[in-house]
């Protein structure tokens, strides 16, 4: 019960109206970073990066979106949030074009992963976005990180964004492309401290590569793959880790140039720009989103 209620909390403050929005009409833009007619898929996107990722999307006109994640429940509940808070924000849109549903998937089995895509085909016919943010963090000081949970981690964020990646292209390139964004973290450049996260640390650093790798193998097949390294930003990841030290978060925006955390909002103009027609002449580029972390 005092689960569902702080959820329900947590919903309506993930509800809220964007802070870059306003009740003025709305001011002129490129149209290339317009998301309207693509079908979008973000992984992870229950809560978090990636349920921002989402409203980023639906804010610049995506009315076609799936939200993957490990608990159907849990993504089909976020998924009816959003499909309200497109037909609020959404002006452009016919409240019955906006088709927002919720799928389960472990991303860490390729046969999950699969049939993901499946559902996705089964109800959109195509794919045009896809952002792979599903991911997880552990902190153990090398000597001590059960070797299971390496693993694991390792199924999850990079062999769970290789599987998610392969699907896309699989669906993209006999339509003509797409373009795919696997979420890595600053982590994939730099050492964090004080907290040890060395299987982390080289699982974004091997995301960060692969995105690179794959972008190389499917450049001339119309599929781009981008990667967003985002630096501290405050979300149920980063809270539980700060719930087990809090003068942690000091420490992070000590180190932080611009001496705060990142609110997962800072994260919507970098997603779009990658996913949309803004950014068609780039592929194998990573985007860090990270306060100035990663300069000094
Ligand atoms: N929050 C940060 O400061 C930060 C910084 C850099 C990078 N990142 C990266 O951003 C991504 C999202 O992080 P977040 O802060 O939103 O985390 P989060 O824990 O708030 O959300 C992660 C989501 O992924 C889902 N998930 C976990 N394992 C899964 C699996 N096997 N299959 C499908 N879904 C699964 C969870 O259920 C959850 O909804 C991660 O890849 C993370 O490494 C986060």
């Amino acid at each position: 019960m005092a689960t569902r209620f702080a959820t329900r909390q947590l919903r309506s403050a993930l509800c809220r109206p964007s802070r870059f929005m306003s009740t003025a009409p709305p001011p002129k833009t490129l149209p290339s970073f317009s998301m309207q007619g693509k079908v979008c898929m973000v992984t992870g996107a229950a809560r978090g990066l990636g349920y921002e990722f989402c409203r980023a999307f639906v804010s610049s006109g995506c009315t076609s979106l799936a939200i993957v994640d490990l608990k159907q429940e849990e993504a089909a509940a976020a998924a009816a949030e959003l499909t309200t808070y497109a037909r609020a924000n959404n002006t452009d849109a016919n409240p019955e074009e906006v088709n927002i549903i919720g799928v389960e998937c472990d991303v860490s089995s390729e046969k999950s992963v699969q049939k993901a895509y499946a559902d996705v085909m089964s109800t959109y016919g195509r794919i045009d976005s896809v952002v792979a943010s599903a991911g997880i963090v552990e902190n153990y000081s090398a000597f001590d990180y059960p070797f299971d949970r390496i693993k694991r981690l390792y199924d999850i964020n990079v062999h769970g964004a290789f599987f998610t990646a392969r699907e896309a292209a699989r669906n993209m390139i006999p339509q003509g492309g797409g373009s795919i964004v696997l979420v890595a973290s600053m982590s994939a450049n730099i050492v964090n401290i004080p907290q040890p996260q060395t299987p982390y640390n080289a699982s974004k650093a091997a995301v960060k590569h692969m995105a690179s790798s794959l972008a190389v193998e499917w450049a001339k097949k119309g599929v781009r793959v981008n990667v967003l390294s985002p630096g501290y930003m405050l979300t149920k990841l980063t809270k539980t880790v700060l719930s087990h030290d809090p003068e942690l978060q000091k420490t992070w925006e000590r180190l932080t140039p611009m001496g705060k955390m990142g609110d997962p909002e800072d994260l919507a103009g970098a997603i779009v720009f990658l996913s949309s027609d803004a950014s068609s002449f780039m592929t194998g580029s990573e985007i860090r989103v990270d306060g100035g972390y990663c300069i000094i």
